[in-house]
């Protein structure tokens, strides 16, 4: 039910039942109120028949009640041709006694002849009809009228049908929509569901467009708007206008670090020289010298991540090409395994290397592969302890190039794998920049910048208290760059 979809489903066959229960119950009622009136219209005409035929009688024969038996009673010859008609039929004298009745209403209990002749007991009015009761029979329609002229001996005469028969045709309607109902209700729903589906499907798309989009990387990117000027195609606009806000605010945002970056490389510079020229001024006091020292490697830290931001902020701009040449990658590998070994002697680290022993071509940029290295082997350095060992290999498969720096330092704990290739991530926020380990947190954001410009990647392996190794895959055929 938490779908846009379902719940128009849902909505879409209450509606249908409703109108589909409404519909139906009002052509019941109406076929029900038809057929009462054809049925009195029936009545109406077997009356009519019945009085004209009595009164006819009487005018040429004079006398058509015979006091032949036990009870007076209508003539044989005249109540046969009542005994035919189809419906009760019952002739009674002024006094409400039987005279005469048709084959049908002979089949009648005493009790319900008894209430049949009721309305005929009262008859004040010319006419009278109505619905009554016949016990078992169930209700009747009837229509009672006075015969005046068919003599003194006759009263009245009543007509009269079960209602079940009329019922008859709209009890079978009713009974063929209760079965029809569900049925109908099962496919409204199906087809409701076709319809939210094809409706919905433009918004489905727009959303996994959206979602391609917003990985951060193509924001210069627009979605399809569609030409059918309805509202798919104003969100379309409307999240179209969106992107290119986002877009702007972010490249505002890398303009804004890359020059900052930028403007602060020259001070820093000055800073540098003149720091470095004081320290080797003769006569400076010992304890001056020492905090000369110390500013000059804030210096040198802050130069690095001034150099760092400035690499990020201009790749995030698109505007860090890379200077591609066909390399040997034992040569940046055994180049960065020299610097790493010296690294490594001052913090009692073992480097080895391995590699293949015919030359590892393939077109990179030297210099961004030589840093991606150097971040990897520096961090194995750095979070590694006194007696451990980094282990730097190359190997070589047909379509790609895999090298891995492995250490067998503190490790990365699995919650923090997600985050370390992210911008200032480090793994104990409360570590300084400074102190034991120092660092900004930006190099492997580097590091994996330059893994993907070159169509590559890179991945993590990590058991904390272990080791860690990182992997960089890079393709034969190079894509990207940038
Ligand atoms: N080999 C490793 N062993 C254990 N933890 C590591 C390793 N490499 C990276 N990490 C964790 O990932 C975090 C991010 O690494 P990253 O290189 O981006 O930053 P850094 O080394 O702290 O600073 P810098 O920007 O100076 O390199 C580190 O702070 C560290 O917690
Ligand atoms: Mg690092």
């Amino acid at each position: 039910m938490n779908t846009i979809r379902s719940r128009l489903t849902v909505w879409y066959t209450v509606a249908l039942g409703v109108t589909v229960l409404t519909f139906g119950g009002l052509l019941y009622l109406e076929r029900r109120q038809s057929s009462l009136r054809e049925l009195d219209q029936r009545l109406a005409l077997e009356a009519d028949l019945a009085t004209r035929w009595l009164s006819e009688s009487y005018n040429v024969l004079g006398r058509i009640v015979t006091t032949a038996g036990t009870s007076p009673s209508l003539d044989p010859g005249i109540s046969a041709y009542l005994e035919a008609v189809r419906d009760y039929l019952v002739v009674t004298d002024t006094t409400g006694k039987v005279l005469a009745l048709s084959e049908a209403a002979r089949t009648l209990s005493a009790d319900a002849l008894e209430s049949l002749t009721g309305p005929l007991d009262s008859l004040r009015l010319p006419k009278r009809a109505g619905s009554l009761s016949l016990g078992e029979g169930g209700r009747a329609r009837y229509l009672a009228v006075r015969v005046e002229a068919a003599g003194p001996e006759i009263g009245g005469l009543l007509v009269a049908t079960p209602i079940a028969q009329a019922a008859l045709g709209p009890a079978q309607l009713l009974r063929s929509m209760i079965i029809i109902a569900p049925l109908i209700l099962a496919a409204a729903g199906l087809i409701g569901y076709w319809l939210a589906g094809t409706a919905l499907r433009p918004v489905q798309g727009i959303m996994d467009e959206v979602d391609a989009i917003s990985d951060g990387t193509s924001l210069h990117r627009r979605l399809a708007v569609p030409l059918s000027g309805d509202e798919m195609s104003r969100l379309a606009l409307t999240v179209n206008g969106m992107l290119a806000r986002l877009e702007q605010s972010f490249a505002s945002l890398h303009r804004f670090t890359a020059d900052a970056s930028h403007e602060l490389k020259t001070p820093l510079m000055v800073l540098r020289a003149g720091v470095e020229r004081a320290l080797v001024h003769p006569g400076v006091p010992g304890e001056i010298m020492q905090s000369l020292d110390e500013t000059l490697a804030q210096i040198n830290e802050m130069t690095e991540l001034v150099e760092s931001l400035l690499t990020l902020a201009r790749a995030d701009e698109g505007r860090a090409p890379l200077a591609v040449e066909e390399s040997d990658l034992r040569d940046l590998l055994a180049d960065v395994t020299e610097t790493a070994g010296i690294l490594g002697e001052s913090a009692g680290i073992t480097v080895t290397s391995s590699m293949p022993d015919q030359p590892v071509l393939l077109a990179v940029d030297p210099h961004r592969i030589r840093e991606m290295l150097l971040n990897l082997v520096t961090n194995a350095i750095k979070y590694t302890r006194k007696g451990g060992t980094v282990d730097l290999a190359l190997t070589e498969r047909r379509d790609a190039v895999s090298l891995m720096v492995r250490d067998t330092g503190i490790g990365i704990a699995p919650g923090d794998l997600p985050h370390i290739f992210e911008r200032f991530w480090r793994a104990d926020p409360a570590r300084s920049r400074t102190g034991e380990r120092p660092g900004t947190g930006l190099g492997l954001s580097i590091t994996k910048w330059i893994a993907e410009a070159h169509g590559g990647s890179i991945t993590v392996q990590s058991r904390p208290g272990r080791g860690t190794s990182f992997t960089v895959r890079l393709p034969r055929a190079t894509t990207r760059n940038g």
